[in-house]
Order: C-alpha cells, then sequence, then structure tokens
C-alpha cells in the first residue's frame, strides 16, 4: 500500500532499523525492488530523481508505482529525491508523491534554509513529509557536484531542522555518490553522527549508502564492464550508522551495477537473443537479491 513517508520513519527511528530508499527509472527496477520488500515483509522507499523523472515521465512513474503499491501489503513510500526546486515538489506532491526531498546542499546555509522552510510549507499543507540535506557529499548528483567532503555540523544541523521544520535531514558523514566512494579504508564519521543524533532526536538518511559488491564489480567487469576498483559501504558501518539515527539509506549504484552485470553476462552467453522480456528477467532476479540483502542488513525484515 501506498504509505505516508512520515510514518515509516517515525517508527523506523523510534524502533532502531532503517528503511531501504531505492531509485527506480523503470517498471523492470520497480518490479524487482517491491518484489524483493513483500518478501520479507519490509517497509521501504521507492525514490526517483528529477533525472529519473525526465526519463520515465511523471504520469507513467507515479502510475507504475501506485499500481504496484496497491497491489503490495507492505508501507511504501513514494518519494522525490534530490528535488532541485520547488517546481519538482509541487509536481511530485500533485501526482501523489508521499514523500519528497529538496536538496540546498549545495547552496549557502541561508539559502538552503530558505528554499528547504519553502518546501516544508507546500508539502505539509498536503501531509507530505519533507527532507532536507546539510552538508555536501562528494560526488555527482543530480544538480549537484563537490569534489571534496563537506562534513555536516552537529550545532548547524539543529539551527537548520528549526528553522526549516523538515521531518527528515540527509547528513554527509563521508557517503559519496556512484561506485568509487573511497581512497583508503572505507570508514563513516560515526563520532559525528552520534553528536547529530543526540541534539537532533529525529530520522536521519543516508546518502550514497550502495555497498557496492565485489561480486556483482567483477562479474559485470568478466563481461565487458570496466569499473574495477569501484568500492562501496560495508555492511559493518552501515549498520553503526542505523544504531546512531540513520532511519533511511539510500542506494542506487548497487541496483545499476546488478543489472547492467546480468544484461552483461545474458547477452554474452545468448547471442540470438533479441527479447527485452527474456534479456531482463535475470537483471530483475539480481536486483531483488540485492534488495533482500540490503533489507536484512538495515534490519527492517518484518517491520511491514
Ligand atoms: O543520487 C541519486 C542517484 O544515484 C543519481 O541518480 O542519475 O537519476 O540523478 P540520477
Ligand atoms: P549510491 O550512489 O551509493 O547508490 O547512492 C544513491 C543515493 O544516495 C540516491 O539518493
Ligand atoms: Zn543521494
Amino acid at each position: 500500500m501506498l504509505a505516508a513517508g512520515k510514518s515509516i520513519l517515525k517508527k523506523a527511528y523510534d524502533s532502531g532499523y532503517a528503511v531501504g530508499a531505492f531509485n527506480i527509472n523503470n517498471l523492470e527496477v520497480l518490479k524487482a525492488v517491491v518484489s524483493a520488500a513483500d518478501e520479507l515483509n519490509a517497509p521501504i522507499f521507492v525514490q526517483a530523481t528529477a533525472g529519473a523523472i525526465k526519463y520515465a515521465g511523471i504520469e507513467e512513474l507515479a502510475a507504475m508505482v501506485r499500481a504496484s503499491a496497491k497491489k503490495s501489503k507492505i508501507p511504501i513510500a513514494l518519494h522525490l529525491d534530490h528535488g532541485p526546486d520547488l517546481n519538482h515538489v509541487r509536481l511530485c506532491i500533485e501526482h501523489g508523491f508521499t514523500s519528497v526531498m529538496l536538496d540546498g546542499s549545495h547552496l549557502p546555509f541561508a539559502k538552503n534554509v530558505s528554499i528547504t522552510k519553502s518546501a516544508a510549507r507546500i508539502a505539509h499543507a498536503r501531509k507530505v513529509c519533507v527532507e532536507g540535506e546539510l552538508g555536501r557529499l562528494k560526488g555527482v548528483e543530480e544538480h549537484v557536484k563537490s569534489s571534496r567532503h563537506v562534513f555536516t555540523e552537529p550545532a548547524e544541523a539543529k539551527k537548520f531542522v528549526a528553522l526549516t521544520k523538515v521531518d527528515s535531514l540527509a547528513v554527509a558523514i563521508g557517503t559519496s555518490h556512484g561506485a568509487y566512494k573511497f581512497r583508503g579504508k572505507p570508514k563513516l564519521e560515526i563520532k559525528r553522527l552520534k553528536e547529530i543524533n543526540s541534539l537532533l532526536q529525529m530520522p536521519l538518511v543516508l546518502h550514497g549508502a550502495s555497498s557496492v559488491p565485489k561480486e556483482l564489480v567483477s562479474k559485470a567487469d568478466r563481461y565487458g564492464a570496466a569499473i574495477k576498483g569501484a568500492n562501496g559501504v560495508p555492511d559493518s558501518e552501515l549498520r553503526k550508522a542505523v544504531r546512531n539515527g540513520i532511519a533511511k539509506v539510500n542506494q542506487d549504484t548497487d541496483l545499476r551495477i546488478a543489472l547492467v552485470a546480468a544484461v552483461r553476462k545474458f547477452l554474452k552467453e545468448n547471442p540470438k537473443e533479441y527479447d527485452p522480456r527474456n534479456i531482463l528477467a535475470p537483471a530483475m532476479l539480481s536486483i531483488k537479491e540485492v534488495v533482500k540483502k540490503r533489507i536484512k542488513v538495515l534490519g527492517s525484515e518484518g517491520r511491514a
């Protein structure tokens, strides 16, 4: 069932687990994600970026998530990921999204506050919850590019939440988007997270949280990809983050790599195949496995 983002997050935060937030662009990824969560009886966020909306179409995207959620028994929040402006916030709310993010993390503090506050006002009037972001993740997002981490300052985070009235906050504690996350040992700033959590006492969000499984990277490379050296956030670090206030964990890269590895393998082994349904079937299975593993690590299995 389609559910309010706020209640899913509150329950997760209060009970000490996190919900997986999975990016989707198309029907295949959506079906794989929902069937994994359904099988494990886990609440989830299904999220789309402005790029995903441009690719799939807002009507198509919202309609397929609504249809899928209607058939399923688990609570599913439909969320705007990295909303770049207020128009996207309005558009998504009009199309039934139950949660939105306004990403002003690239802006100076005062500007981030003012745009996020407006997003919260628009969303709360329609009982939709709002995620803001403070601090900057290294790497490239839709409209945000940063060559270095700008970690979230706990005192500033407290001020940001009080001024904007966001329902959850994405924090920068050492993760980054994409497939190359750490140069040395993968490690998150847990001490900083603890401080933020003790000051804020509200659901926190971890972006750039893919684990980039080694076996998927080598499978992709074995069949012609070139992503050697890709690495992600270890499960042990994710568990620590969840123990310290992270209630929503975003992943997209893992799903992308799972899809690419499976499609490459299938096409290599079946050169005569040209039916997309057959080509995408193993990709859906592989994505489903990735999602199931992630749900178990986050502790949201059986929490629907
Ligand atoms: O930050 C979220 C995604 O991994 C980037 O997705 O290519 O749809 O903007 P996008
Ligand atoms: P990954 O690139 O680690 O999958 O992060 C995705 C994300 O944060 C979406 O908002
Ligand atoms: Zn993100």
